[in-house]
């Protein structure tokens, strides 16, 4: 039942529209001896709340008074409200991203919307993100960013293109210790028991051993080397005992890492493989739809770990300043509460305290805040609520945002309206309303998502091949073959034409490529779009040509005044021109 009001808690739920008023109306009332006068003010003062607050004395309405301050950032997410009128905009600020973000809701209460809206300020503000994306949501955000890449991770029909070695550990981590880490994580996510990651610990340990990974050796042994000394060990111990049943556990997870087009993830080792490093200064989602949990759980696990490991290793950045954001949807599959306990605290959960001091900010979506791990909870800065039905997410939310006396205004929220607790700039909860994601309702199907990302991971990966062949000592290595065989023949090629030799081998340009550069070659100087008037080219085909010759170094764009303004003329470079001879 709804508990009547007094005239003070009356006067303080005006003061956020009425200012001064407000108290001024609670002294006269205070302060009147008549009692008709003292009843007369209470009657004004219930008509005003009424009028003011758009509501009634027996209604029960969440007015929790605004910030005073406007929330002013480079993230708007919506905007604060009090008594459904506006008062400003709600913004983060990197500052409050580096402390982690938590977002609470009941299934359909607007948490992937406003994931949304804070994904589209971080394109907006060009900042780099990670979206472990666990029911293929967010997909349509890649007609928002030409330059984002969504890898369906385990499902072959659209963009299956993410390949690591998980067993090679990231710049500057001792194998030793990655392999211990890695065990962890398995023995974790897989369930499985402190035998089994014994068994694993020393059949990896062994296998590193061989493949020369302790004296130095880049040739990291992959799960497919681990799965066959697994079954080795099995065929000769078979029925003995404990260390078999061990084995076995071993077997069927060496077997789980292997399989299907997971295993194809996890153990791939051609140099077409990508690292984790690649993808930091880059806006990824990660579809995990097609996977199991364990296997879920385990791919994310481990790209936390990793990128953690990393950053710790390099230990550049402990500026605190923000570089990534890590989004995580169903967060308590990850960081659950009540998980199983192979370790006292799971590596996640460290990886969630002390991550914000390498710049990386996690932001945790999930339906049910009392199944999320106290750590996470606990330790983010931001926590918005949306609404709330079930009892022991009401009771953790209206503790964590200490307003259990109001803990029915989760239940009263909304779609798309949220509760918002800070620790930093304003102290108590506010009420906040989030605008729709126009671009939430896009769709994109397999299809275009392929064509797409095999177009994006072809060109990345020519490049690579082409950085990698056009490098000093690789480029010296071949002018070394070509003077070897000129000195066997007795052929004896100019210096410049054995340079432009290696570079022809080393890139192939496209038709277009070729005929931009010898327009360039032959016009020095020429303004960009007389370029692409000339070639008879859109600008956008024109730009994507240019920008890619730019990159690799074949052109230039000089920015120079004249009489109407600055114009951009461009000119191919030595190794530009070296190229189209060769
Ligand atoms: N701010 C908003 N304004 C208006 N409508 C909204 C808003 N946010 C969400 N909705 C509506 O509610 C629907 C569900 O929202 P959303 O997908 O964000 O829920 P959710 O909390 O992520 O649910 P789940 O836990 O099931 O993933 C949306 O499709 C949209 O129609
Ligand atoms: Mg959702």
């Amino acid at each position: 039942m709804l508990r009547a009001l007094t005239v003070e808690e009356i006067c303080k739920k005006l003061r956020p529209v009425m200012g001064k008023k407000a108290d001024l109306l609670y002294l006269q009332y205070k302060l009147a001896d008549d009692i008709e006068i003292k009843r007369e003010i209470e009657r004004v003062i219930n008509a005003l709340y009424e009028e003011k607050l758009n509501t009634s004395l027996i209604e029960e309405k969440i007015l929790l008074a605004p910030p005073e301050k406007t929330l002013t950032g480079e993230y708007e997410l919506g905007k604060t409200i009090y008594a459904d009128k506006s008062y400003g905009p709600f913004c983060l600020r990197d500052h409050d991203m580096v402390r982690h973000i938590c977002v609470s809701g009941m299934s359909g209460s607007g948490k992937t919307n406003l994931a949304f809206i804070l994904l589209e300020q971080l394109v907006k503000n060009k900042k780099p993100f990670i979206v472990f994306d666990w029911k293929k949501s967010f997909r349509p955000l890649l007609k928002k960013d030409k330059e984002m890449m969504c890898f369906t991770v385990g499902n072959p029909k659209a963009s299956n293109l993410f390949r690591i070695n998980i067993n090679e550990p990231p710049a500057g981590v001792e194998p030793k210790e990655w392999l211990g880490l890695l065990c962890d994580l398995i023995t974790e996510c897989f369930f499985a028991s402190y035998g089994v990651h014994k068994i694993l610990t020393e059949t990896i340990d062994k296998a590193f051993r061989d493949f020369g990974v302790y004296k130095g050796s880049q040739n990291y042994p992959t799960w497919y080397h681990i799965l066959d000394r697994l079954q080795e060990q099995e065929s000769d111990q078979k029925g003995r005992g404990r260390e078999s049943e061990w084995i076995t556990s071993a077997v069927r997870i060496a077997y789980a890492l292997t399989f299907g087009h997971f295993g194809e993830v996890v153990t791939c080792k051609d140099k077409y493989s990508m690292k984790v490093e690649e993808l930091l200064n880059k806006r990824v989602i990660f579809e995990l739809n097609s996977l199991n949990d364990a296997e879920k759980k385990f791919f994310c696990e481990f790209i936390l770990t990793y990128i953690y490991k990393l950053k710790k290793a390099s230990d550049i950045s402990r500026k605190q300043e923000f570089e990534l954001a890590i989004l995580v949807d169903e967060a308590h599959n990850i960081f659950l509460r009540d998980r199983t306990r192979f370790l006292k605290e799971s590596v996640t959960e460290m990886i969630y305290r002390e991550v914000r001091e390498y710049g990386i900010s996690l932001i945790c979506l999930d339906q049910h805040i009392s199944k999320l791990s106290e750590v996470v909870a606990g330790n983010s800065a931001c926590n918005i609520a949306f609404q709330q039905i079930l009892p022991q997410d009401v009771d953790t939310i209206s503790g964590l945002m200490h307003i259990r006396d109001n803990r029915n205004f989760f239940t009263l929220l909304p779609v798309g309206k949220a509760l918002v607790k800070l620790s930093e700039r304003h102290f108590t909860p506010f009420e906040i309303t989030v605008p729709l994601s126009e671009i939430k309702r896009e769709k994109m199907s397999e299809n275009e998502l392929a064509e797409r990302m095999k177009k994006e991971i072809k060109d990345k990966k020519r490049l690579k091949l082409f950085k990698e062949r056009t490098s000093i000592p690789n480029l010296k290595r071949q002018l070394q073959r070509v003077e070897t065989i000129s000195k066997i023949s007795g052929v004896k090629p100019k210096k410049g034409d054995m340079l432009s030799q290696s570079i022809l081998e080393s890139y192939s340009f496209s038709k277009d490529q070729k005929k931009f550069l010898k327009h360039i070659v032959k016009h020095p100087g020429t303004g960009v779009s007389q370029a692409y008037q000339a070639l008879n080219w859109s600008a956008r085909k024109g730009n994507q040509i240019k920008k890619e010759l730019e990159r690799l170094g074949f052109i230039k764009v000089e920015e120079v005044k004249d009489s109407k303004g600055w114009k951009k003329k461009i000119y191919a470079t030595e190794l530009g021109e070296k190229a189209l001879k060769a």
